[in-house]
């Protein structure tokens, strides 16, 4: 039993995992008393894309409600509600805020939905301090601009790994090659600052590479103006199995990178320190 699992099953909650982008395993996971289909989109960290209007009326059909997490894309380029979800939620703490500044966290949705949330907030405690909730409103006045300043130096990023050696294969969702373009071109209206690349080497390359780097964090956030880099096997997913992993698509060899706002060229040039290190 997986952690999700072990931690809902106190509350009485059973859940199952379905990939992603398949529509039919969706509809073949839900079952009599159904309540919530959850999905992310795109996906950390290979950018899989869901088609939110698709499982909408999935969850329409069975009665059940569908959530969101928008975290990749904000309100700025992506607006699940208006694709039929019921509730979107963010980590604030990613590119809400923007500039690594404080935690915190979000959920929108209706009047009805959202009186739960706020008697658990009211009740339980998990409330923001004044400072940090003015913090991230400062940080929403620039969301707009830092977003498609984002995914300007993410798609320069991108394709520019698709041209070197030590790379096996590239997933930016604004690559015209990822699974999710498409899809992702109809309900995005750009692309976000994260991507991810497996590297030839497998793991060691994978740590050099990291190691070599001196502009980028190593660090599993994302959503910052300061790149962030993290090899997701040994951290992000490191808690599945091999074989859990490698079914998700997590290889060994897998880097993910949350591209900043520095200059495209400082960007490039600590990659390059990253693949002379291989
Ligand atoms: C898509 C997505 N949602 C949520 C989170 C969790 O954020 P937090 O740790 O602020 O709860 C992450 C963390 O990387 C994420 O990538």
């Amino acid at each position: 039993m997986g952690l999700f699992q072990h931690y809902l099953a106190k509350f009485g909650v059973e859940i199952c995992f379905v990939p992603l982008t398949d529509l039919d395993a969706w509809r073949d996971a839900v079952i009599p008393g159904t309540r919530l289909l959850f999905c992310e989109s795109p996906s950390n960290p290979l950018g899989e894309v869901a088609d939110i209007e698709a499982l909408a009326e999935i969850a329409r059909a069975a009665g059940a409600k569908l959530i969101v997490d928008n975290c990749f894309c904000t309100p700025a380029l992506q607006t699940p509600l208006l694709l039929g979800a019921d509730i979107v939620i963010h980590s604030a703490t990613k590119y809400l805020d923007g500039q690594g500044r404080v935690l915190g966290g979000a959920a929108v949705g209706s009047t009805e939905d959202m009186m739960a949330v706020t008697s658990f907030v009211r009740t339980c405690g998990p409330a923001m301090s004044p400072f940090n909730a003015w913090v991230v409103l400062k940080g929403l006045e620039t969301l707009t601009l830092r977003m498609n300043a984002h995914s300007a130096n993410a798609t320069a990023l991108a394709q520019w790994l698709t041209r070197q050696d030590a790379v096996k294969a590239v997933h930016y969702v604004g690559l015209s090659s990822h699974n999710g373009h498409e899809l992702a071109t109809r309900q995005q209206s750009n692309f976000g600052g994260v991507l991810a690349f497996e590297l030839t080497g497998g793991r060691d390359a994978a740590w050099r590479f990291i190691n070599a780097t001196e502009l980028m964090s190593l660090t599993a956030n994302l959503g910052d103006v300061k790149t962030t880099v993290v090899h997701p096997a040994t951290t992000t997913h490191g808690r599945l199995s091999a074989e859990q992993r490698e079914q998700a698509g997590i290889g060994e060899g897998l880097v993910r990178i949350a591209v900043g706002l520095e200059h495209i060229d400082d960007i490039l040039k600590d990659c390059e320190r990253g693949f002379a290190a291989i």
